[in-house]
């Protein structure tokens, strides 16, 4: 292949344990992440971003199946050659300060450029505390000294989990800008892993949501967002009038809100089709009060995505 993608999983899966016992992890994961993107990993807390991770980086070996950077099996000698990574807690010497442990690692990768630690540690904000000892970092500037880590010998891939935990937000906003530039102004491939939908909605470019170990979607940002946005609320009268007519082509539901004199109408169409909802109304001589495009977030589009799976009963290995 003369220009691979930067990351193609093929069924990758971990399971740990054995038996009944036994935790399915990962599952049968399929992912292709496009050289230059930022790439969303998203889902709940214990849906197996860190492991595949882990794998990615060959921090685990697979149970089954394989992970490939630009085009070479990560468990093949020099294939992460090119990959910079931040794993859940990154490891520090505390007592050293946070310059002299990019020092160290620098160092031991036989690739110690003052001047790139320097940049480093003014682009991710660390600049005015880089002399004191880690120890005394709170947990945002640790995680602040781990993007630095992961970008010192400037990957061409940075493969970063939660970037943003324990950040405030301020920092966390710093930190997007950044993870942007990374891929926009410097061509890098970003792939970040949260369980924020609103980080993934405003930092990536495409992603993909996990949960269980499984995929269970995946595509650009903005075609899960238009996908999210569906509901049409309106206050009609006379409201079975209303309801009747736009039963003929949409699903409603009625819904009361207190405080207002009559109940919503919420229909299940795409704004698209706002014009013509109106218009059905209006040609049966119903009176239209107000329309509302709601905007589902996509929090709740996450919730709505992950419940069906939640339905299945108890979380357990498949075989
Ligand atoms: N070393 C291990 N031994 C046994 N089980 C593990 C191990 N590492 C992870 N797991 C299990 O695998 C599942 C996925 O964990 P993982 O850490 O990958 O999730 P995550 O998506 O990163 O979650 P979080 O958002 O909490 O960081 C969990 O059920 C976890 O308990
Ligand atoms: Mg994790």
């Amino acid at each position: 292949m003369p220009n691979p993608p930067a990351i193609c999983t093929d069924s990758l899966t971990k399971t740990f344990g054995k038996g009944k016992t036994s935790i399915a992890a990962v599952r049968n994961l399929n992912l292709e992440v496009e050289r230059g993107q930022v790439y969303g990993f998203l889902g709940p807390n214990g849906a197996g971003k860190t492991t595949t991770i882990r794998m990615l980086m060959d921090l685990v070996r697979p149970s089954a199946g394989r992970a490939e950077i630009h085009g070479r099996n990560v468990r093949e000698a020099g294939a992460l050659a090119r990959v910079g990574g931040l794993v859940e807690g990154p490891a520090f010497y505390g007592y050293l300060s946070g310059r002299n442990n990019l020092e160290v690692l620098a160092r031991t990768a036989n690739d110690y450029r003052p001047e790139r630690i320097r940049a480093l540690l003014e682009q991710v904000g660390l600049a005015a505390r880089a002399a004191q000892p880690v120890g005394a970092y709170s947990m945002g500037m640790k995680q602040r000294l781990g993007v630095a880590a992961a970008l010192l010998g400037d990957p061409d891939l940075v493969v970063l989990d939660e970037p943003t935990n324990g950040l405030d937000p301020a920092g966390i906003q710093e930190m997007r800008g950044f993870i942007r530039g990374l891929a926009k102004e410097q061509g890098k491939t970003v792939f970040i892993s949260s369980h924020l939908l609103n980080e993934v909605e405003q930092t990536c470019d495409r992603v993909a949501i996990i949960h269980k170990g499984e995929m269970i979607r995946e595509g650009p940002v903005a075609g899960l967002l238009a996908e999210s946005i569906s509901n049409l609320r309106i206050q009609a009268a006379p409201l079975e009038q209303a309801e009747q007519a736009l039963r003929e082509r949409w699903e409603v539901a009625r819904e009361s809100v207190p405080g207002d004199a009559i109940p919503w109408l919420v229909v299940k169409a795409p704004p698209p089709d706002s014009p013509r909802v109106v218009e059905l109304l209006v040609g049966k001589g119903v009176r239209v009060h107000q329309v509302v495009i709601r905007r589902q977030t996509l929090e709740s589009y996450f919730l709505a995505a992950t419940s069906d799976l939640h339905a299945g009963g108890p979380e357990a290995a498949h075989d």
